[in-house]
């Protein structure tokens, strides 16, 4: 009763009719209660084949005009796949087509062998480093390419990280969308630079595994799974849905789909439409976000591809502008895609929406030169049977991936500098998640690794999609964690854990070092320079997480710390921790936040506790003082909702830092905030506004281009600041412009720039505010404006360290 009034509450606060429901205390048992909740836009709409696409466009019409309606419908569908690959597409032998091989995912090709293990997302995202996020995608994708693989199921923007819980988070680079759509951008230009397409995904407002799928009951569930929370009943007869994102118009776009609009203006030639609902209309069938919010207002130019088994529906799904089913066809397009060809000849769907499908599908292909000289599919569906070794690795890439793991370090405490060591005597090192972990092999005919499991070698991968939705628990116990769980999960050619570069150090450096990786309370030997400990938080594809910070790891610090008076606690974690147990313990000198940095995760730690370089990553997120700080629960099924979950959006844009800005609650660490072994004075910042740009309130007339209105990508005003590295150490600063967009939030993101700088030394850091950086989305105009006014602006070293202030005028 509480929650439900509580609901008409806040819809009514946003003025959204949708959020409130109407039968009072009876459970909802027909979806036709939210009929027309999301709009109606038809038709999809075709290719548009502007600009960059022209020729592939073209080359796709004249490839699929010779397609019979069979073998178009054909190659919209996924097959069983005889080789390793996550999904095939149907081929078309009679002109040569040999469809498309699709795997996972951002952070690395999964479950194979010869290939690298990049740090994930969250790292990227800590690293706020635009040229090195180019690189490492331009390095794994080219690996994806090595192997056969047309189709990079990546990277993630959606999850945004609206929920501080949220499973998958750490596939995403930051809850910040400017700073997710400007990494979001590099990756896929490095991606699609490799030759290889990105699919980002998932579209859209995917923010929580639970209920992510629809369940039959207990006993079954969807593909992928996203299971009931444990408080529902077992046995329940009717299927419950999918939850549904209620999102409002202005949310969307300036939260959700802005990441998106950077993906599409980079050219993403594919997007994954997401397993949820939005407003009730499941992902990939949804008219709204797919023909309209993608396929027109961003002139999307590639093909949507259904997460895998996210297609609930045919006819509604074709017109709804999904292009391509996966894993199959199944009951809804046909196995062949036979049904399709029903549908389009007895008038259920335009024969223009199926030749539409594949010409998107075909055009995406030759975009990215895939016509020509692409290597065969190596990638055998098990390993323990004789299959040609292709190694897909680069040495060119050692020095990327290392780069890449050391960048997403972020250090947020270190008392009297603590670090980096001094050329200590005698280490003394704890922890469970300093070693790796016992097995990297075939535990069957998959490899352990195949989902990221190997630091939880007890839990049975499956358990986290499929009922009983087993939660493996808020730590990986059983050794390092350089990745989460999941289709995000790697395959790494090695595991550098922090033991092992920690015992390199130490012959090269000729200390001693002392280690205990199962004690919950180590004794500490009183002549130890430094208590090193390690500890981690779990987070995987399927379920969300049980919480925020564990007892477990917290016992292990406080328990060292009260024996060590110089410990220094590492965490690998996979979205956010809290530290609030422990951080003002007096022993604790120094803190890094270390994320999920790849395989050369020790060698990158070591680099950085010894001072080799000095950390120079950010947060991407807020670190709260407590779970209660967090203004978005996970949406669990309740009251008349059961059947039909819900997941209203009440907070609007206010999530992580704007929400903490709105309320004033003060973070342990805020978003854009991070040490490093030296000092930085900010100085004379300039802002001003272009020369003879157009401020109109309204974007200039200008044609769509991938991403939206052209005129949206104008510069509008420009902004420099001087750095000067006060200290004695060369280390990398990452400047942050904000700005407060009128009626909008305290302070939004809208530039940054990274560099390197001497000690003694000045940089200037320069930032590019964009027409869409300064505007705000009119929900009844629907479009972008600038206001007219004064747009105060901050330069400085966090959301919250900003000592540079100005202000544009815009009139
Ligand atoms: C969802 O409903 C809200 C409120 O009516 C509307 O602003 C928004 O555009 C709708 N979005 C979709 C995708 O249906
Ligand atoms: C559809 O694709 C399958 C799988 O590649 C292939 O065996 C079949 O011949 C194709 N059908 C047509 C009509 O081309
Ligand atoms: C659910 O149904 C199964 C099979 O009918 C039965 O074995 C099980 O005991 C039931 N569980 C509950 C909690 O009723
Ligand atoms: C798809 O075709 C199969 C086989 O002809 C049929 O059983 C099924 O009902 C069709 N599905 C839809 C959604 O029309
Ligand atoms: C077309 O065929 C499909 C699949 O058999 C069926 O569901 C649909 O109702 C048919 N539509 C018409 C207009 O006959
Ligand atoms: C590979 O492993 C699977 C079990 O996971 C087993 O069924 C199969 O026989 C194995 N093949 C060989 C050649 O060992
Ligand atoms: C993994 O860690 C758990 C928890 O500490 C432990 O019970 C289990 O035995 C470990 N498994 C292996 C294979 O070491
Ligand atoms: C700090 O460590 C020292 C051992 O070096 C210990 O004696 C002291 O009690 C610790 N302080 C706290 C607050 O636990
Ligand atoms: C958060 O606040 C609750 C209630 O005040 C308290 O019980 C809990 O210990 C706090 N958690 C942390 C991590 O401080
Ligand atoms: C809705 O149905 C569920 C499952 O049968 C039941 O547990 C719940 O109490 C029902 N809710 C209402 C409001 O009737
Ligand atoms: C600026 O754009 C607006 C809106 O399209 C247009 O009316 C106006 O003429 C433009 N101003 C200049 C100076 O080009």
């Amino acid at each position: 009763m509480v929650s439900f009034i509580a609901r008409v509450t806040a819809a009514s606060y946003l003025s959204l009719s949708i959020f409130a429901g109407t039968s009072f205390g009876q459970n909802i048992t027909d979806d036709s209660h939210f009929y027309g909740q999301s709009p109606s836009v038809l038709p999809s709409p075709e290719a548009p084949g502007t600009l960059s696409w022209q020729t592939a466009h073209a080359k796709a019409v004249a490839l699929v005009s010779q397609m019979t309606l069979a073998e178009r419908a054909n190659i919209t569908v996924g097959y069983t796949p005889s080789t390793g690959c996550s999904g095939v597409t149907g081929t078309v032998p009679r002109l040569g087509w040999e469809g498309l091989c699709l795997a996972d995912a951002g952070q690395g090709l999964r479950a194979t062998d010869f290939v690298n293990a990049y740090p994930a997302g969250i790292s990227v995202g800590t690293s706020w480093n635009k040229a090195l996020t180019l690189q490492r995608a331009t390095h794994m994708a080219a690996e994806f390419k090595r192997k056969g693989v047309h189709v990079l199921l990546g990277p993630v923007v959606g999850p945004l990280g609206r929920v501080a819980l949220g499973g998958r988070n750490w596939e995403g680079f930051s809850n910040d969308p400017y700073l997710s759509g400007s990494l979001v951008h590099d990756t896929i230009k490095g991606i699609q630079n490799a030759g290889v397409i990105s699919s980002v995904k998932h579209f859209i407002g995917n923010e929580q595994e639970e209920n992510r799928n629809p369940i039959t009951s207990t006993a079954s569930g969807g593909i992928g799974g996203g299971g009931l929370s444990s408080s529902n009943p077992a046995n329940i007869s009717q299927t419950v849905e999918s939850v549904s994102s209620n999102i409002d118009d202005k949310t969307m776009h300036e939260l959700y789909l802005w990441p998106f609009a950077d993906a599409v203006h980079a050219g993403s030639a594919s997007v994954m439409c997401s397993y949820q609902r939005i407003n009730n209309t499941y992902g990939c069938h949804n008219q709204k976000t797919q023909n309209d919010l993608l396929k027109t207002e961003l002139g999307f130019e590639g093909f949507v591809v259904s997460d895998w088994g996210a297609q609930h529906a045919g006819i509604a799904s074709a017109e709804g502008g999904l292009d391509m089913a996966m894993p199959n066809g199944g009951f809804f397009w046909g196995k062949d895609g036979s049904n399709l060809t029903t549908f389009v000849k007895n008038g259920s769907i335009p024969e223009a929406r199926l030749t539409d499908m594949a010409t998107r599908i075909v055009a995406a292909w030759y975009q990215l030169g895939q016509d020509r000289d692409f290597p065969p599919v190596s990638l055998p569906l098990q390993y323990n049977v004789s299959h040609k070794a292709v190694n897909a690795r680069d040495p060119a890439s050692k020095p990327i991936l290392l780069q890449g793991a050391i960048e997403g370090h972020v250090l947020v405490k270190n008392v009297n500098k603590a670090l980096p060591f001094k050329k200590p005597k005698l280490l003394s090192l704890f922890g469970y998640d300093a070693v790796a972990p016992p097995r990297v092999n075939l535990v069957d005919a998959n490899f352990n690794y195949k989902f990221g499991f190997l630091s939880n070698t007890d839990f049975f991968w499956r358990d986290a999609f499929a009922p009983p939705f087993t939660n493996p628990g808020q730590i990986g116990p059983n050794g390092t964690l350089i990745v989460g769980g999941g289709s995000g999960g790697t395959a790494p050619a090695y595991i550098s854990a922090p033991f092992d570069a920690l015992q390199e150090r130490a012959y090269a450096d000729g200390f001693q070092l002392l280690w205990d990786f199962h004690s919950t309370a180590p004794l500490v030997d009183q002549a130890s320079d430094t208590c090193l400990v390690f500890i981690n938080a779990f987070a995987t594809e399927g379920v969300d997480r049980e919480g925020l910070h564990d007892d477990y790891s917290d016992d292990i610090i406080l328990n060292v710390a009260s024996a060590c008076s110089n410990t220094i606690v590492v965490i690998h974690n996979a979205g956010i921790r809290l530290v609030d147990t422990w951080i003002e313990h007096p022993n604790i000198t120094a803190v890094m936040f270390a994320h999920l940095p790849g395989q050369d995760s020790g060698r990158a730690a070591v680099s950085l506790l010894f001072g080799d370089e000095s950390p120079s990553g950010k947060m991407s997120y807020t670190v709260a003082r407590n779970e209660s700080d967090y203004n978005v629960p996970i949406a669990k099924p309740a009251d008349e909702f059961f059947f039909f979950p819900q997941d209203d959006f009440t907070e609007g844009v206010y999530i992580d830092y704007r929400d903490f800005d709105r309320k004033n609650i003060t973070p342990r660490y805020e978003f854009g905030f991070g040490l490093t072994y030296t000092t930085f004075e900010y100085s004379d910042l300039s802002v001003s506004l272009v020369q003879n740009a157009n401020t109109s309130r309204a974007a200039p007339e200008s044609p769509i281009i991938e991403g939206g209105r052209e005129s949206l990508w104008d510069v509008i005003a420009t902004a420099t600041a001087v750095i000067t590295n006060t200290g004695d150490v060369t280390a990398k600063e990452v400047a942050q412009l904000y700005v407060n967009i009128p009626g909008g939030p305290v302070r939004q993101l809208r530039g940054f720039d990274k560099v390197e700088i001497a000690p003694g030394q000045t940089e200037t850091v320069k930032f590019t505010l964009l027409r869409r950086d300064l505007s705000d989305w009119n929900v009844a105009e629907q479009a972008w404006v600038l206001q007219q006014g004064k747009y105060p602006v901050w330069v400085g070293a966090s959301s919250r360290i900003l000592p540079l202030s100005g202000e544009l005028t815009i009139s």
